[in-house]
């Protein structure tokens, strides 16, 4: 058998475990082992690669799995849950980067044909506003250098336009002339690093998960590129699949907010401030008030939120809710779709605290039944139960909320009347039915778990 087509056949094997992987993901009794699937797909899809093209010794390969090993634990044990999305967005900026050096190597590979020269400069292109768009994705997320918020100026759209236009028409003129020593490549490769900032300034931090996930379909496209223009095909199905999850679930996410990529990308969320100062009597509760609540109530429904991530509240939420059904009550758990910062940002949480998958209820269930809950105690979120986005003034008008503020009594357990991600004040707070547990969310549960003694 010829090292080729030991090759392909391994890249067949590892596709097909990408694709398998993907499934699994899907659900979070088989997302782990989902996970462990596509790392073996890509395992044997890079020691294919490198061997079958004769790129680099198994001493190397060896080399680079340890190295890889290494760096891959530590994030994955120092990196907090929290900064997760930070964490993707460097991922993202990597493969950009990435996808952008092996378009240009591949132009000094001899005789560029057109397909190649195109392909080649697609991903670096794509590969480029990829990556500065994630760096500045980064900085966003963790307010290093620049504010999380959306930085906009009068004429912004042109300019990005021209940056676009620009580009696309330097790309066209390098591609009548492939060439690796072409003024016109410095000129796409710099556009292209320009335009991924420029895009990206003017989002608003709370939409920046909507972007990070944009951009990691960016990144597959931009490898699926740099697939054609090296002629490997195992690039080209990874690059694809990154490409569309990346795009599908971007889709999902502007569903779950009822808005629309366009508007993500262009209306400068967070740049408009709310006009109208909310009215009404701040009610703090004690942990013992709480309590007694709690233990009369039949019906309780926890709604996490970013803060109980930030908490690592998890795990006496779930204490709690065990305590609570003991006691007679029927407990369930609210997930919105954009709680937290990523994608299943609850679920995940939920599932690591054994929570029942069966408690877990979403939010189009729970709302036309909230009417019937006791209590609905809110843990760390704010933006996805903020009744506001019901006013047509608020900037936040139209994202679907979990309309807590329409169960009987409702706990807040924050540490202080701060906004949420979208910076928007909350009228819940001051609703008659509301009670603010102010503190940090793990200590509040454990106090109230200590009142039940
Ligand atoms: P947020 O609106 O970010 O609110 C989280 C709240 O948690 C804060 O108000 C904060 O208040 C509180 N908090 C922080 N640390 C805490 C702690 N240790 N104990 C108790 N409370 C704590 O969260 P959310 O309601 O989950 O909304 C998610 C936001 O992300 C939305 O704006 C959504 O549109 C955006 N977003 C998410 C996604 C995905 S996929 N998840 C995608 C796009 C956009 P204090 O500081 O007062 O404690």
């Amino acid at each position: 058998m010829s090292i080729d087509l030991i090759a392909n056949l391994s890249y067949i094997v590892a596709a097909i475990l990408f694709i398998f992987g993907l499934k699994m993901l899907g659900h979070p009794n088989t997302a782990r082992r989902g996970n462990g699937f596509s790392a073996l797909g890509m395992f044997i899809a890079v020691v294919a690669g490198l061997t079958a093209e004769g790129i680099v010794s198994y001493e190397y390969i060896l080399g680079g799995i340890i190295v890889g090993s290494i760096i891959g634990t530590l994030a994955a044990r120092l990196v907090a849950m929290t900064v997760m999305p930070e964490m993707v967005a460097l991922f993202n900026g990597s493969g950009g980067i990435a996808s952008l050096l092996v378009g240009w190597g591949t132009l000094y590979s001899g005789d560029v044909g057109t397909f190649t020269a195109i392909t080649a400069l697609l991903a670096i292109l794509i590969g480029g506003v990829t990556f500065t768009g994630s760096l500045i994705a980064y900085c966003k997320l963790s307010e290093t250098f620049i504010s999380s918020g959306a930085l906009v100026f009068t004429g912004q759209r042109v300019v990005n336009s021209l940056l676009l236009i620009g580009m696309i028409a330097s790309a066209v003129m390098f591609c009548m002339n492939p060439s690796p020593d072409s003024q016109w490549l410095y000129v796409v490769v710099g556009l292209a690093l320009v335009l991924g900032i420029m895009a990206v300034i003017p989002i608003g931090g709370a939409d920046m998960p909507v972007v990070i996930s944009l951009l990691n379909s960016y990144s597959g496209i931009a490898a699926c590129a740099a697939g054609f223009a090296i002629n490997n095909n195992i690039l080209i199905v990874a690059g694809s699949l990154v490409g569309a999850a990346g795009i599908i679930l971007t889709n999902i996410m502007c569903k779950a907010m009822n808005r629309s990529l366009a508007n993500v990308l262009f209306s400068g969320f967070g740049s408009v401030k709310q006009s109208k100062a909310i009215e009404g009597e701040v009610k703090p509760i004690s942990v013992e008030d709480a309590y007694y609540v709690l233990e009369a109530a039949s019906n309780v429904c926890f709604v996490p939120g970013y803060g109980m991530a930030a908490a690592q509240a998890q795990h006496v939420v779930k204490e709690l809710g065990q305590i609570l059904e003991a006691n007679g009550a029927e407990v369930s758990y609210a997930i919105h779709p954009v709680a937290g910062r990523m994608p299943g940002h609850m679920n995940v949480l939920l599932a690591e605290a054994d929570v029942p998958y069966e408690q877990l209820v979403e939010m189009d269930d729970i709302n036309p039944r909230i009417e019937n809950v006791d209590v609905a105690i809110v843990i760390g979120a704010n933006d996805v139960v903020n009744p506001s986005s019901r006013e047509e003034d608020s900037p936040m008008y139209g994202m679907p909320i979990i309309n807590v503020d329409k169960a009987r009594t409702v706990f807040v357990l924050k540490r202080s009347m701060a906004s949420g991600f979208a910076g928007v004040d909350n009228p819940l707070f001051f609703g008659e039915n509301t009670r603010m547990l102010f503190g940090d969310a793990k200590e509040s549960i454990s106090g109230v778990i200590s009142q039940f003694g």
